[in-house]
């Protein structure tokens, strides 16, 4: 049933906009076509939809850490005017007018009155089984499989300068970092820092996650890069000092692309 929710348009105030519009299951359940998201009657919103997997391993959520629960976060694009622009009333009525949803909630709480609480949990429950641990890297990890000569070179280079936030297996250390990018001036998006008011959390953002990455282009918080030669640009060339850059980037990360045989 959560599954259910999180492909329904009934959840949006125009019941256009589902979960799935920001969060595609043919994009690692993030959007792809454009960098800012785009909800209800086309408003653009302020950041690019993350990569949706192995959330149960997560302790906060969203790129500020705004949500430290995984069962309150569907509240916040229900709610915000620029996503879904919907009431959780509205949506827990209309579930209850509709046709099917009465006897799936009877089948999955043992109870046909629908509540907000119900609707969210089976949304979480869903989410929770969005799951990734079946990559070449996890087959490789399980010695079921060998990395090529350069996917070695690769990882040695990752174990080197990515690592310390891009921790494995999750490939993210679930912490708040600055990776230098320069702020857009447009967004003036501080990050962290906005839920913290604290101003050494200015420009940290919750460090995502780098598996099935190929697919959830563009990159981060504001979708700035298009391609994973743009962001590795970045980390080699392009990282901005500032009072609270990460320790881990102080000194510039060397690339060399000389293929080992
Ligand atoms: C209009 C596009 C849009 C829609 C619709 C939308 N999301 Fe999102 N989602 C986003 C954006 C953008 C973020 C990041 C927001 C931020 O950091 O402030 C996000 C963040 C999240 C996260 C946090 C992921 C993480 O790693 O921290 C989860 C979970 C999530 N959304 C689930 C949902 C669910 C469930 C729904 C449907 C009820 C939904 N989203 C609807 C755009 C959308
Ligand atoms: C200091 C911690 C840190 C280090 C070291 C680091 N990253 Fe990141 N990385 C981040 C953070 C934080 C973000 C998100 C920043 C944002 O959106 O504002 C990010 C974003 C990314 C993204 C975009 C992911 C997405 O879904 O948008 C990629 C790809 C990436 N990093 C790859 C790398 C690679 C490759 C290296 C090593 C060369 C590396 N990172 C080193 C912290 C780090």
């Amino acid at each position: 049933m959560g599954r259910a929710l999180f492909y329904d348009p009934l959840l949006s105030k125009n019941n256009q906009i589902s979960c799935a519009s920001c969060h595609s299951p043919f994009t690692a359940f993030t959007h792809v076509d454009h960098d800012l998201s785009h909800g209800i009657e086309d408003r653009i919103g302020t950041r690019n939809s993350p990569a949706l997997m192995n959330l149960a391993w997560h302790t906060s959520f969203m790129w500020d850490g705004a949500i430290n629960h995984l069962d309150m976060q569907a509240l916040a694009p229900i709610s915000h005017p620029d996503e879904m622009g919907e009431k959780i009333e509205s949506v827990v009525k209309k579930l209850q007018q509709s046709k099917n949803y009465p006897a799936l909630f009877l089948k999955a709480f043992g109870d046909s009155i629908i509540t907000g609480e119900h609707t969210l949990k089976a949304m979480s429950q869903f989410m929770l089984t969005l799951v990734s641990s079946n990559s070449k890297y996890d087959s490789v990890m399980r010695k079921q499989a060998q990395f090529t000569p350069q996917q070695k070179n690769g990882y040695a280079l990752f174990q080197k300068n990515c690592d310390a936030c891009h921790a494995e297996p999750l490939f993210t250390n679930l912490q708040f970092e600055n990776n230098g990018l320069e702020v857009d001036t447009t967004l003036n998006d501080y990050g962290r820092m906005r839920i913290t008011k604290n101003k050494s959390d200015s420009l940290k953002f919750k460090v995502p996650t780098l598996r099935n990455i190929e697919f959830s282009f563009p990159y981060m918080h504001d979708g700035r890069f298009k391609t994973i030669a743009a962001v590795l640009k970045h980390y080699t060339s392009g990282v901005k000092q500032s009072q609270t850059l990460s320790v881990y980037l102080q000194k510039p990360i060397v690339i060399n692309f000389k293929r080992q045989s």
